[in-house]
């Protein structure tokens, strides 16, 4: 039971209030069965005839997720790359796809190499660049438009509201990678977006044991339904005991990445000054170049990431790596734990990212401990 006037953070703490019915238990069971038995008459009252479309767990980890996006419907499928292709995927044949330079890479490996053998065509752009965005959205050819922010490794903001608006007015859908935002500081339907993606095996775990993505939407729609037929023809739909997991981590959802996200603005406003450092890269410092558009979209808080790029280059970056104690060395964000990356070198040949950069994940450890490892790892 539910009142439509809590917040997303009550329903989320309650996993929307579900009793079970056996028990009254205030944790739900996991749902494994892989079948159901139907009624007399062969209908399947119940909802469910075969786990590979759908699963009551995941369904209810679903619920969750929408009431935190203010969407109608949400999707989780097998991994964040499942989720985002699917969109892809469920465009009609031919379409043209406008993404950005600046992308999560393995989107963008994705788009340029796997895409086309679809038939789609892809523009890369400037997201940041709206005149650059209008102009590769041309009327028409126009399909989907495809956003992240802020988007790796740089923490590039772009205006979702401006650019849903471009995307309308060529007849073209906006879908919105907010897996850094996070629902808790970024809601991309209520800005016009179509779609709203996430890599779940972020800060929506949060755990770093689970691997999931999911999409959500507002409005439903023909672009929906091809999905919705994607996830189940292609198998995609994400493990019971992922989503169970998901369930269990969604409920501290915004207490973890508020956290994250002040740990964030602290190590930010005390790097910035560091002698080591050439650049700190964080949407909530005054002169990062998105701040205005994240001070005006981001509510709460500039999120858990950062990057630092390093005066001595390439190799006084990756000396830092190899010398810090409590941060873990390894790729992925949002976990409690704290990594750091030389991001360069995990997206390997083709990385557009600058090679004296490292892509701080910020966990819940103290913000001195977190600081003084760092501050060793750089100084020595
Ligand atoms: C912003 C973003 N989008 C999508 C993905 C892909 O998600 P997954 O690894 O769950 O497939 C990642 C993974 O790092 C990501 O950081």
């Amino acid at each position: 039971m539910t009142d439509k006037h809590w917040k997303p953070r009550t329903l989320a703490a309650q996993a929307l209030g579900l009793e079970e019915p056996v028990t009254k238990a205030v944790v739900p069971p996991v749902h494994v069965s892989t079948t159901f038995v139907r009624d007399a008459d062969n209908q399947t009252r119940a909802g469910f005839s075969y786990g590979r479309p759908d699963n009551a767990t995941v369904r209810h980890a679903e619920a969750v997720i929408a009431a935190l996006e203010g969407a109608s419907e949400a999707l989780l499928f097998g991994s964040g790359m499942a989720a985002a292709t699917a969109v892809v995927l469920a465009l009609p044949q031919g379409a043209h796809v406008v993404a950005p330079r600046e992308v999560y890479w393995g989107v963008r490996n994705w788009l340029t190499q796997t895409a086309p053998k679809f038939g789609h065509s892809v523009d890369l752009v400037d997201m940041s660049d709206l005149d650059a965005v209008r102009e590769a959205v041309k009327s028409g050819r126009a399909g989907l438009v495809w956003v992240e922010t802020p988007s790796n490794p740089l923490w590039t903001l772009t205006d979702i509201a401006a650019v849903a608006e471009i995307a309308h007015s060529a007849g073209a859908r906006l879908a919105v990678d907010s897996t850094v935002a996070t629902p808790v500081f970024t809601r991309p339907l209520s800005l016009g977006a179509d779609i709203v993606m996430h890599s779940a095996t972020k800060y929506l775990n949060g755990h770093s044991d689970v691997i999931g993505g999911v999409l959500a939407t507002g409005a439903g729609g023909a672009l929906w339904d091809a999905i919705k037929s994607i996830r189940t023809r292609h198998g995609a739909l994400l493990g019971p005991f992922e989503a169970w997991l998901l369930l269990r981590s969604l409920r501290t959802l915004e207490a973890r990445v508020t956290a994250q996200a002040t740990s964030a603005t602290t190590l930010a406003a005390r790097l910035e000054t560091h002698p080591a450092l050439s650049h700190v890269l964080y949407p909530g410092l005054a002169r990062h170049p998105g701040h205005d558009i994240a001070c005006r979209q981001m509510q709460g808080g500039f999120g858990g990431m950062l990057s630092i790029r390093l005066e001595g280059g390439e190799a006084a970056a990756v000396a830092t790596a190899s010398k810090v104690r409590l941060w873990k060395r390894a790729t992925s964000l949002g976990g409690v734990e704290s990594l750091i990356e030389h991001r360069a070198a995990t997206e390997g040949p083709g990385s557009l990212c600058p090679r004296d950069l490292l892509r701080l994940s910020v966990g819940l450890e103290d913000p001195d401990d977190l600081l003084t490892d760092l501050d060793e790892a750089l100084g020595d």
